[in-house]
């Protein structure tokens, strides 16, 4: 996924650069007016296309955001609080299959929650902020060790604010 953003990244790089290098490559040429319309109505259509390009690029990647938070009769509830630098989660386990809800709080500065799973690949976060309680839902499917890293800069031991806990299989 992050390699296909990567090339789309590029590809969209290119393109928006391309009218810059034209204008650059022919900039010592003189143009004829018949030409410059040419060219103005070339860049419209561009402009037009980018515009319902990105359009559609930011319905289509947003469509799944926020996340749905709202606790279902079924979900396991983590409590987890973030300090000045560690995570305290009052739960240790969770059961894979059936959704959790993280409700997510700090003691003093913000911080970031991020869950990464045993590849170190991120699944999801939610901003921590003291005096507010964030909630995110997520369906473990695989047991194992879980990670929660913070993601925003908290102070000089930021980088070891890191918390753990399990998902076992569901039984
Ligand atoms: Cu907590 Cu960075």
């Amino acid at each position: 996924m992050q390699y296909q953003l990567l090339i789309f990244t590029l590809a969209v790089m290119a393109l928006v650069a391309y009218p810059f290098w034209r204008v650059a490559s022919t900039a010592s040429q003189k143009a004829e007016p018949a030409a410059y319309a040419k060219v103005e109505r070339g860049r419209n259509i561009l402009l037009a296309g980018l515009t319902v390009l990105g359009l559609a690029v930011t319905v289509v990647t947003l469509r799944p955001w926020p996340h749905d938070a709202q606790a279902a009769g079924t979900a396991q509830i983590v409590k987890a609080v973030g300090y000045q630098w560690y995570w305290e989660l009052d739960k240790e386990e969770v059961a894979a299959g059936t959704p959790v809800v993280f409700e997510v709080s700090s003691a003093d500065v913000n911080h970031g929650f991020g869950v990464y799973d045993e590849d170190g690949t991120v699944l999801f976060q939610t901003q921590v902020m003291p005096g507010y309680v964030n909630k995110v839902k997520h369906t473990f499917t695989r047991p194992g060790t879980y990670r929660v890293l913070c993601l925003e800069y908290c102070g000089a031991v930021h980088h070891e604010m890191i918390g753990e806990f399990e998902v076992v299989a569901a039984n």
